[in-house]
């Protein structure tokens, strides 16, 4: 790979150990990919943030590289395994809460705003089309590339904290555009309009198209509001493994139409809403994943007036958002019913195994995570079905 004056002497150290090992992941991850050179980030988010994850040698090399790293551009961070503040609510233990305090204070060390959240383009790090970008976390990179039309590739959490102190990336995968274009029509005949539609998309999709990027027909416009394209690219990203898609009519990017098609027919969504089902009763409520919006959160507030909760209830939600809600008094009214705001975190990464055993949600994603890392059963519903289910 060709290197600038300035970055070979970044790889030999001359910038501090913490950007010289940078420079030793990004050229390796380069030469490994083939790209040809490296190309500067706009910005940067850092998955792998849960102590869950991590766990003692994740948070070591974290504070190896604040020693002396600092990073280059703005860089927000995916949710930790806990509300930063009122972790004891969602029943944290003491021990994880220190562990995960550690990593926090080790990236604010390194000068990451330290928001935790999935969906960063809602707070502020939100890319420009046609902007390049660092981005680790699967929903939020599919987000970025396929409805800003900003160029990611999905980077793992090391290869993000290199490209934060560097400010670089290698150029390759995601950032040519000779990469980024369909191979495959998936003619969509079904009705897709609710949530729970856009969740069984992405699995759909996954199923009658596996990996390749889609050009997606059949779609009404009206009904692909940002709140929907952020679940779908979540559950799209779970079910099909892609980075990016294209939705005529919809989305920015430009693609020639693929001559290879497939259909999704009513019966396709059906059958994935059937799979995305396996719970005849469920202890947790989750919503927020990818992390709520203003819009979300209205809805769930009125949803919830004059009600209270029967089951655990979590709201998962960035601080930023939560803060703009509770200036406009609709944390009170949510948390009034007893439903709790989970800042910070989700329930895919906060240590919840063995706490509950069935998982209601609205989104596709959760229900892979719910029964993957927590042996959940699921039953995958709309936020009104949601909200039945917890004061039930
Ligand atoms: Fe975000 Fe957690 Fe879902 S990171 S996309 S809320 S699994």
């Amino acid at each position: 790979m060709e290197l600038t004056q300035e970055e070979k002497e970044m790889l030999s150290g001359k910038q501090g150990k913490a950007v010289g090992k940078s420079m030793e992941i990004l050229t390796a991850l380069g030469e490994m990919f083939g790209a040809e050179k490296l190309i500067d980030v706009k910005s940067v988010q850092i998955a792998g943030v849960s102590y869950h994850n991590l766990e003692e040698a994740g948070l070591e090399f974290l504070e190896k590289m604040a020693k002396d790293g600092k990073v280059k551009v703005f860089t927000t961070l995916n949710p930790a395994g806990m509300d930063l503040e009122e972790w004891k609510k969602l029943g944290i233990s003491e021990d994880f809460a220190e562990k995960q305090l550690k990593v926090i204070d080790a990236f604010a060390k390194m000068g990451v705003k330290t928001t935790c959240t999935c969906t960063p383009y809602l707070i502020g790090n939100r890319p420009a089309q046609g902007d390049h970008i660092a981005w680790s976390e699967s929903s939020a990179v599919c987000f970025a590339n396929s409805v800003v039309g900003a160029y990611t590739n999905r980077e793992g959490g090391p290869s993000a904290i290199a490209s934060a102190l560097t400010g670089k990336t290698p150029e390759f995968g995601m950032h040519l555009d000779e990469n980024r274009q369909a191979a495959v029509e998936v003619k969509v005949s079904a009705n897709i309009e609710s949530f729970t539609d856009w969740g069984a998309l992405g699995h759909a999709i996954g199923e009658k198209a596996g990996k390749k990027i889609p050009l997606i027909t059949g779609i009404v416009k009206e009904n692909a509001d940002e709140d929907k394209l952020k679940i779908f690219s979540a559950s799209i990203a779970t079910y099909a493994g892609l980075a990016l898609y294209h939705i005529g009519g919809v989305t920015p990017n430009e693609t020639a139409m693929p001559s290879e098609s497939v259909e999704v027919t009513q019966q396709d969504i059906e059958n994935s809403k059937k799979f995305l089902n396996d719970a005849e009763s469920v202890d947790i409520v989750a919503v927020g994943c990818p992390h709520c919006s203003m819009n979300e959160l209205k809805k769930i507030a009125e949803l919830l007036e004059g009600k209270k909760v029967n089951k655990e209830f979590w709201i998962c939600v960035s601080r930023e958002v939560a803060n703009e809600a509770k200036k406009q008094g609709l944390v009170e009214k949510i948390e009034a019913s007893g439903a709790k705001i989970a800042r910070d975190t989700c329930m895919a990464v906060a240590p919840l195994k063995g706490r509950f055993k069935g998982l209601a949600t609205n989104s596709a994603k959760a229900v892979f995570y719910g029964r993957g890392k927590n042996d959940f059963k699921t039953i995958f519903c709309d936020l009104e079905e949601c909200v039945e289910k917890a004061v039930e």
